[in-house]
């Protein structure tokens, strides 16, 4: 793959938080990726290049999107080097730019993750010393190149990371609040709970909005990756002015496929500062929210049926009054028909909601254990 248009097909990996594999996977065969497979810890699926970048434009839920650059037997620390060594480095990385390399190792003769990044990386930089005499240095915080090394059952496989930053950096949160959610856990929940991208939806509980905003660009069709400045793959040694021109006009189509009619979709807080934060979210993210600060115990949602989404204080990152879960539980007995989706760090939620749970999804939030309760309010 000399070129990033070129038409060869290849193997990517898009990365994902354990507990939201099977709604990336849904997402990535709904964006027409080919071989799409559902798989633990991240989802491979197949394309050119130009797939891997549309993959990191259009992909709501992925963290990262990579591309397999080699794969090979490897048992002892020379197999590894001689692997990688097997690799044309030279494609994506000049001795003037930065490397960073990371290692997951399940292994045994080589069951340290750092020895494993350590003899990647020299066996990279040996290479481009041989052939031009210089090496690129390592910058481990804004590399212009990453790699990815994972070894496991006798096998190395390496991958190169498309996204440089992650991808939940979507370039909207000007503000963020005490405990803001990932935006791409918020869009894993949207496709969790079913939302059918025209019930009315609400977080009652929006802190800097995250839900509320994944939710309409979703509704929108507005390519989450659009505000990006940009990604990782730009910055390869061979990303061309071809290259810049190709992703321009795929820029150009995917912004042109956004939608103008939305559901109703409310973002609120008790806390109006956050409700401020939210606003400006939101207007750097283009979309369109109805946002009131409210107190969810004194104002709860009304209308017949609709979706409430939200990610309400558990007492670890936020503090949560011991009585809240049930107060709360009492104002969602009374949503009779509407779909309530949860993310919560406390089991008082779920103890205190006397309807069973559709679903309990288990997700690390913000290295907390999570749950994301989903009912089906009678
Ligand atoms: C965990 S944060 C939500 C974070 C949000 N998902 C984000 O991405 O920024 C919980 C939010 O619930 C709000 N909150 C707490 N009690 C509330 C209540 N009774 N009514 C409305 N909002 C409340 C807090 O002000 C806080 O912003």
């Amino acid at each position: 793959m000399k070129s990033q248009l070129s038409e060869e097909m290849l193997e990517f990996h898009a990365a994902t938080i354990p507990g939201t594999e099977s709604v990336l996977c849904e997402e990535l065969r709904e964006l027409g990726f080919a071989s799409v497979r559902l798989n633990r810890g991240g989802i491979p699926f197949r394309g050119t290049m130009q797939d891997g970048w549309r993959a990191c434009l259009q992909s709501r839920i992925a963290a990262r999107i990579q591309v397999l650059l080699g794969r090979f037997p490897c048992r002892t620390p020379d197999d590894l080097y001689h692997g990688v060594q097997g690799i044309d480095w030279g494609t994506f990385l000049s001795p003037s730019q930065t490397l960073a390399v990371s290692a997951v190792s399940r292994e045994d003769a080589l069951s340290h993750s750092g020895f494993v990044a350590l003899k990647v990386k020299d066996a990279i930089v040996d290479q481009l010393r041989q052939h031009v005499g210089t090496r690129p240095d390592v910058d481990r915080e804004d590399a212009d190149v990453r790699v990815f090394a994972h070894v496991a059952n006798q096998k190395a496989s390496i991958y190169l990371d498309l996204a440089g930053e992650p991808l939940n950096k979507r370039g909207y949160r000007k503000v963020a609040g005490e405990a803001p959610l990932r935006e791409t856990i918020a869009a894993a929940l949207l496709r969790m709970s079913g939302w059918d991208l025209e019930t009315p939806l609400i977080d009652p509980m929006c802190g800097s909005g995250t839900l509320a905003i994944e939710a309409a660009m979703w509704a929108g069709n507005k390519a989450p990756g659009l505000l990006r400045e940009r990604f990782g793959f730009e910055r390869w040694a061979n990303y061309d002015e071809e290259a810049a021109d190709a992703l321009r006009l795929l820029r150009g189509a995917l912004r042109g496929a956004a939608k103008g009619t939305m559901p109703r979709m409310i973002a609120s807080d008790r806390n109006a500062d956050m409700v401020e934060a939210a606003r400006q979210n939101a207007r750097a993210a283009g979309v369109k929210l109805a946002f009131r600060t409210h107190d969810v115990l004194v104002h709860p949602p009304t209308g017949e049926k609709g979706f409430m989404i939200t990610n309400p204080p558990y007492g670890q990152r936020l503090e949560m009054a011991p009585e809240f879960p049930h107060q709360l539980a009492a104002v969602l007995s009374r949503l009779h028909g509407w779909r309530i989706g949860i993310l919560t760090g406390s089991p008082v939620y779920e103890q205190a909601i006397s309807a069973k749970p559709l679903q309990a999804i288990e997700i690390p939030n913000g290295g907390l254990d999570c749950t994301f309760l989903l009912y089906d309010m009678p």
